[in-house]
């Protein structure tokens, strides 16, 4: 929870330092309902936050270095604020000086200390989150608001030039700009989104298929440019002008042919549970998560078996009032599930395992 987390921050920054911060920030992870692997093809995705987060803990120096304490990892970091360089290699610091570099915040000298409670590699976002963090604490030491679009940009550009993936803007958009209980629809082409609250009886839980991803990044980068081959191959700008009569008549290459389908359709069924969601209607919800997941597992090729074994067990339990899919990137990561909130408690028995609460 955000408060504990900001009170842990805090804790872990008077331990170091041996006196209090100036202030605290949090930001959460967040978990894709739906809208997989088309936020680069500038399609609509349905993130929302998750509880887990990011808390920085904040104070002002003399002089310009950033002295930056990852408590989970016992690691530190010091670097001249107004000239961060890039790490040797990936790694927490390479977020943190990216978002120094790139929010365009007057920083100046400053001590944070962090910690965070979302299992990285289980596909909640712990980099966005991160990264969303350190932009909250540089405006909040500077002493202005930051605008949560122009935070969002600074962390996927963090990504692109910082860390190597050429991730779209998703994540940092569901971090800095969701409202817990609430899903985001996000364009991902002019970034208009609208908050839709999730029904009261609905319960969004998470399970972590315990398989770290691996080799990720290749992979992600990889489909990333067999949807632009595609899109050139079919005349339009990105996938979100490209439709399913366009793509039955022109002949393209299989694979390229098999991601194209996916996004086209995953678009589509995007803008359909957005429709379920604020009808209540959660039997047509679960329905396309399952549709969801079956195109990201034969057409994208993103899942694994481990995933695909979690999310049939939980399809199972569920019942047809909600559904699973994986979510996230893929090659592992967590599973999402969507049914009525009284049926949490029987779902979670059943499973044996731990289903992560969303907010
Ligand atoms: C990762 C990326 C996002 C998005 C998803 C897949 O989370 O960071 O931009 O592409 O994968 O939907």
């Amino acid at each position: 929870m955000s408060e504990a987390l900001r009170d842990k921050a805090a804790a872990l920054f008077a331990e170091r330092f041996g006196e209090a911060a100036e202030g605290t920030v949090f930001a959460p992870g967040r978990v894709n309902l739906i809208g997989e692997h088309v936020d680069y093809n500038d399609g609509l995705v349905l993130p929302m936050p998750v509880r887990e987060g990011t808390a920085i803990a904040w104070s002002r120096t003399e002089g310009g270095d950033i002295e930056a304490v990852a408590a989970d990892f016992g690691e530190e970091d010091r670097f001249d604020a107004a000239t961060p360089a890039r790490p040797e290699s990936v790694g927490w610091t390479s977020y943190v000086r990216g978002m120094v570099a790139e929010a365009g915040i007057p920083a100046g000298g400053l001590r944070i200390v962090i910690t965070g409670d979302l299992p990285r590699g289980s596909g909640l976002s712990s980099s966005a989150s991160l990264c969303i963090a350190t932009g909250r604490a540089l405006a909040a030491a500077a002493g202005t608001d930051a605008d949560p679009v122009a935070l969002a940009k600074a962390a996927q550009r963090t990504e692109h030039g910082w860390a190597g993936v050429a991730c779209g803007i998703m994540d940092q958009m569901a971090v800095a700009a969701g409202q817990p209980g609430h899903a985001m629809l996000l364009d991902c082409r002019d970034l208009s989104y609208t908050l839709v609250p999730v029904p009261e009886g609905w319960s969004v839980a998470v399970a972590d298929s315990g398989v770290t991803r691996g080799l990720v990044d290749g992979e992600y980068n990889a489909r990333r440019a067999q949807c632009e081959n595609a899109a050139r191959a079919l005349g339009v700008e990105s996938l979100r002008d490209a439709t399913m009569e366009a793509l039955d008549a022109a002949n393209l290459p299989h694979l390229e042919a098999m991601r194209a389908a996916h996004v086209i359709s995953e678009i589509a069924r995007t803008a359909a549970a957005a429709d379920a969601l604020r009808s209540g209607d959660l039997e047509r919800f679960g329905s396309l998560l399952a549709e969801g997941h079956i195109s990201l597992r034969d057409q994208f090729e993103v899942s694994v078996p481990a995933v695909d074994a979690l999310v049939e067990r939980l399809q199972e339990a569920i019942g047809v009032q909600g559904g699973a899919r994986m979510t996230g990137a893929g090659f592992g990561g967590s599973v999402v599930t969507v049914m009525a909130r009284d049926a949490l408690e029987r779902v979670t028995a059943e499973m044996g395992e731990t289903l992560r609460q969303a907010f």
